[in-house]
């Protein structure tokens, strides 16, 4: 099938995409890069797939693009593309929300109507619910898609308006939506602004960590195989046309339970810094993961642990490169002046190629004309 990703340079969008090449389609992903985040991460998460002959990149603006040119043609929407983080999205920035998580969506929904789209999957959040009420005598409450929901963030609010355009494209236009709310994404490639990944870059540079709070938030963790599973599955899902469902990775544990668990695997105890809970934090996510279940068969596979472990590695790896070209840069002398003898050097050689190129192509020409006398009949007299 020929897929659009948005946001495929971004932590789920890349997974995505080396996945959805694996099946066999054809993915044109769409990034603009923000600056959210280094971009030298965005390309490293995409380098196992540029020069994959059905991969095609369009780094462009989703709220300014022509949306024809990635949309004609094309059977399935995958919309990961918007703006992150939950506890920066008060203030000035809300603007930004604003536009990549509402409008953008609103655009696409807009311009696909009328066509014949397969699937409109739509990458909603856990962070739809906020605090929802704790039933009374009940330790728990697993969250589940028919609850009110009543978001505690700014970003929360945008992700819920975005889902809410996407179940009203479904009913008036009967858009084949599917709208799948992430629970606290981890794995190779995580976002820098992430518990997980702050965590084990701090393990790694022998620096405290920051806990927000008590650390005793409680989150439904979701390792990101898992949730390209389901996307991918809900790509061809009957039964998950028009619905709303839970993507949660059924271990739901505190954050400072994580953080010991953190530590088992990295050998290291580490300081902590405990600072005040942030504004639109939540207490708790708990996935009720029944409606994934019934509708795809699904029971997310990776454990905590491994999942963590596997971020872990990567996280070693991708640190010390990180480390590595800053150091190279750091060691970079700024030329001052011009060295005459090289900059002649350079443009002697430049010559040197170019009438070698030249001399190539001409005889290329001649051989391939001579080659056409050889073949008309007759020519050999
Ligand atoms: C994450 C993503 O950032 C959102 O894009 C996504 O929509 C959301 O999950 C969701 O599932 O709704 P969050 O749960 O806040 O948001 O995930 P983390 O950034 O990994 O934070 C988890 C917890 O760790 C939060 O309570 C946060 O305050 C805390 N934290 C984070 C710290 O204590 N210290 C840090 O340095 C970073």
């Amino acid at each position: 099938m020929k897929i659009l990703v948005t946001g495929c340079a971004g932590f789920i969008g890349s997974h995505l995409t080396q996945r959805l090449l694996k099946e066999g389609h054809e993915v044109l992903g769409v990034d603009d890069f923000d600056v959210y985040y280094a971009r030298s991460q965005k390309e490293k998460g995409l380098m196992p797939v540029l020069l994959h002959p059905k991969f095609k990149l369009v780094e462009e603006n989703l709220a300014t693009m022509a949306l024809i040119k990635v949309l004609k043609g094309t059977e399935v929407v995958i919309h990961l593309a918007g703006q992150p983080g939950v506890r920066g999205s008060w203030g000035a920035s809300f603007s930004r929300y604003l536009s990549n998580n509402i409008q953008v969506t609103q655009r696409l929904l807009e311009e696909s109507k009328g066509s014949k789209l397969k699937r409109f999957i739509y990458a909603s959040s856990s962070s739809v619910y906020g605090d929802v009420p704790m039933p009374e005598g009940q330790p728990e409450l697993f969250l589940n898609e028919d609850m009110r929901v009543q978001p505690k963030s700014p970003y929360g609010v945008t992700k819920l308006a975005a889902e809410h355009l996407c179940q009203l494209y479904h009913m008036e236009y009967k858009m084949p939506t599917v709208c799948l709310r992430f629970f606290s994404v981890y794995g190779p490639g995580q976002r820098p602004d992430m518990a997980f990944h702050r965590f084990a870059q701090s393990i790694l540079h022998d620096a405290a960590l920051t806990i927000y709070g008590d650390g005793k938030q409680v989150r439904d963790f979701t390792y990101v195989d898992d949730v390209v599973d389901v996307i991918n599955a809900a790509i061809t899902s009957p039964e998950a046309v028009g619905q709303v469902v839970n993507v949660g990775g059924g271990s739901p544990c505190t954050l400072m339970e994580a953080v010991t668990l953190l530590e088992e695997i990295s050998g290291k105890t580490s300081a902590k810094t405990f600072l005040e809970r942030q504004k639109g934090d939540v207490m708790a996510t708990r996935a009720d993961t029944a409606r994934l279940e019934k509708i795809f068969g699904f029971k997310p596979k990776v454990s905590l642990k491994e999942g963590l472990t596997r971020q872990w590695e990567w996280m070693q790896k991708f640190l010390q490169s990180e480390d590595d070209e800053k150091a190279i840069k750091a060691n970079v002398q700024p030329i001052v002046g011009v060295d005459e003898d090289a900059l002649a050097q350079v443009k002697a050689d430049e010559k040197a190629a170019k009438k070698a190129a030249k001399k190539a192509k001409m005889k290329a020409v001649n051989d391939k004309l001579s080659n056409e006398a050889a073949d008309v009949p007759g020519s050999d007299g």
